[in-house]
């Protein structure tokens, strides 16, 4: 999307806010998507000057939630499944790569950004057997999620919870709160999938706390055995909390990317 795209011109009202960056079209423009604004654009680029791999780190976790939802859907079983931080509309959504694998899979996609919200008719569709649904819902207010989303997932069956990319937004006091309220409400057998960047690059470290400083989309990156923590309770599936590409990589004559510094992991609750 561009400053004059008609979504924009005929959602005067929409909420969407485009004098400050947003995560989810800063990060739609490093997967490069076109639903971002030049606000975004110039957030985004200022973030590559200084870190020019970020467009190589989000694709990683594109292909790490890809992997993570096959193996949840083909090994685990598991049929439903709660995004929350979903993003833009992009290839392989959640739905798209659970349904591949299990077209009765019902995934609630869950996002607080206006944007992803008028674009949540993309995210809206479904197999006949299966369903999608969106809420337009805050991480910090478990309540509503759980409540809502209990309208078209079965708490009384396994869940998948899904967090990439959302919770180094938030310090740990408050990611702690939100990650251990929702697991809470989830049934034995049900996993948490977890994608995070991490603070294991001098130059990652320099261009987000540059970033940061600037006040508008605050990310903190933390180390391999802090994203570890959120599965306390948890059985972490093999081989645990990695680098993001070393968590079940798929043959590829390609090397992994050199520079890609973010931890992935799945647990399943006992
Ligand atoms: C970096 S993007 C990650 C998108 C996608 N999950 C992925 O891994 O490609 C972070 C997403 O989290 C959303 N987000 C941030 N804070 C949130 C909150 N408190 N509640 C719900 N969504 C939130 C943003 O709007 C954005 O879409």
């Amino acid at each position: 999307m561009t400053d004059d795209a008609p979504s924009t011109r005929q959602r005067p009202t929409s909420g969407i806010d485009t004098s400050v960056p947003h995560s989810a079209r800063m990060w739609n423009h490093w997967l490069g998507g076109k639903d971002n604004y030049e606000v975004d654009r110039a957030a985004a680029d200022q973030f590559a000057a200084a870190f020019p791999a970020i467009a190589d780190n989000a694709r990683a976790f594109r292909h790490f939630l890809s992997r993570g939802i096959r193996y949840l859907a083909e090994d685990a079983g598991i049929r439903q499944f709660l995004d929350v931080g979903t993003g833009l509309p992009t290839v392989d959504n959640t739905h798209e790569v659970a349904q591949r694998v299990a077209p009765d899979s019902r995934v609630v996609y869950v996002d607080n950004d206006p944007l992803v919200l008028a674009h949540a008719r993309a995210l809206l569709t479904s197999t006949p057997e299966g369903a999608t649904a969106y809420l337009d819902a805050d991480l910090r207010d478990a309540d509503t999620i759980l409540r809502t989303a209990a309208d078209t997932l079965d708490f009384d069956r396994p869940i998948a919870l899904v967090l990439s990319g959302i919770l180094g937004h938030y310090d740990d006091e408050v990611a702690d709160a939100a990650v251990s309220r929702l697991v809470a409400a989830l049934p034995s057998g049900s996993h948490l999938l977890i994608c995070d960047g991490t603070d294991t690059s001098p130059e990652l470290n320099e261009a987000q706390r540059m970033h940061n400083e600037r006040g508008a989309v605050v990310y903190h990156l933390r180390g391999h055995e802090r994203i570890g923590r959120f599965f306390t309770g948890l059985e972490l599936v093999e081989p645990g909390v990695v680098p993001c590409y070393e968590w079940r990589p798929e043959p590829s004559p390609f090397e992994p990317p050199a520079d890609v510094h973010a931890a992935g992991g799945v647990g399943r609750k006992p």
